[in-house]
């Protein structure tokens, strides 16, 4: 079987090009100067060329900040791409899966949201993913759309659990947002979904998340200290600042606050997923195995 997989570069790319080599697909993964997903006739001519039985997408311009200085770059990027790449799947019966984000959900209101919930995004990035999700369904209904949130676990891209922890190590001060929940979602879970997906006939949009309660980057970060110390990496858990989002320099763009996802669908399709606290425990002694190889 052969996929094709753009975004292979990529924090969640990486993993699922190497998991599906592992399960002995043969994987095409076309890099950024190869085919700029700006340039939507090379995004056709590579799904039209590629042969590919499955066409995956995990390229996007994930930077809010880098969506908001360039909304029409985000545009062509993160909407029109991947609607192209739809309708080239269309043309040669290729399956496609696209990644999304838990931040096409609004955000207003605590809980958990199923894939039925109301979309109303806050920010360009968001609203550029909202817009992929519609122009790909509305290309290939058959098309499986994964929204996922918090990506983590690919030690060779830290994401906020490990970058506390190597803060932490390094005995730098730490500060976490605690005005902000969502779940957690490890990059080998997304490979495994990604997998576990293309070899079904199941098309929409589907919420790839850690189980349990919804946590906020704070929860994360103690919980993943918690790990390090009874891996033996740290001799206490050291105290980590509460922050408020809106205390965060750097964010120029709106995060929302309430985009935990549920993935009671995706788990009565037979696909389990860990809970927050073992996906956190997972992604910090895989990040502790990582950094004593090196
Ligand atoms: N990170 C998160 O926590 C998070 C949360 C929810 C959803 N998501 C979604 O999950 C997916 C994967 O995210 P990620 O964090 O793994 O992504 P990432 O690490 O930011 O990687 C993005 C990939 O897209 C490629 N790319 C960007 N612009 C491109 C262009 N114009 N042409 C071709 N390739 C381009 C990058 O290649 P170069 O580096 O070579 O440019 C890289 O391979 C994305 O759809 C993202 O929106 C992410």
């Amino acid at each position: 079987m052969k996929m094709l997989l753009f975004g292979a570069s990529g924090r969640t790319g990486q993993v699922v090009a190497r998991l599906a080599q592992e399960a002995g697909w043969q994987v095409l993964t076309p890099a950024h100067a190869e085919c700029d997903l700006a340039d939507e006739r090379a995004v056709v001519e590579t799904v039209l060329g590629s042969g590919a039985d499955v066409v995956v997408n995990s390229a996007a311009i994930s930077g809010l900040e880098a969506c908001l200085d360039d909304p029409l770059l985000a545009h062509r990027v993160n909407a029109m791409a991947p609607a192209a790449m739809a309708l080239a799947c269309r043309h040669t019966g290729a399956r496609f899966v696209h990644l999304s984000t838990d931040y096409v959900l609004a955000g207003h209101r605590a809980g958990k949201k199923n894939e039925a919930a109301k979309c109303k995004p806050v920010s360009v990035y968001g609203e550029s993913k909202r817009e992929a999700e519609l122009a790909v369904l509305e290309a290939l209904p058959t098309a499986v759309v994964l929204r996922v949130s918090w990506i983590c676990g690919n030690p060779q891209k830290p994401a906020f659990v490990e970058q506390t922890v190597a803060r932490a190590l390094a005995g730098q001060p730490l500060a976490a947002i605690a005005d902000k929940e969502s779940l957690p979602t490890d990059a080998e879970d997304i490979a495994r979904v990604v997998l576990a997906m293309a070899g079904t006939k199941a098309g929409g949009i589907w919420h790839v998340c850690a189980g349990g309660e919804p946590v906020s980057w704070h929860d994360c970060a103690v919980l993943a200290l918690q790990c390090a110390v009874e891996e033996g990496a740290l001799a206490v858990v050291p105290a980590v600042a509460a922050q408020k989002r809106a205390e965060v320099a750097f964010f120029r763009e709106e995060r929302p606050r309430y985009t935990a996802m549920n993935n009671e669908k995706l788990q009565a399709m037979g696909i389990p997923m860990p809970d927050a606290a073992e996906t956190i425990r997972r992604v910090v002694k895989r990040y502790l195995a990582y950094l004593s190889r090196k």
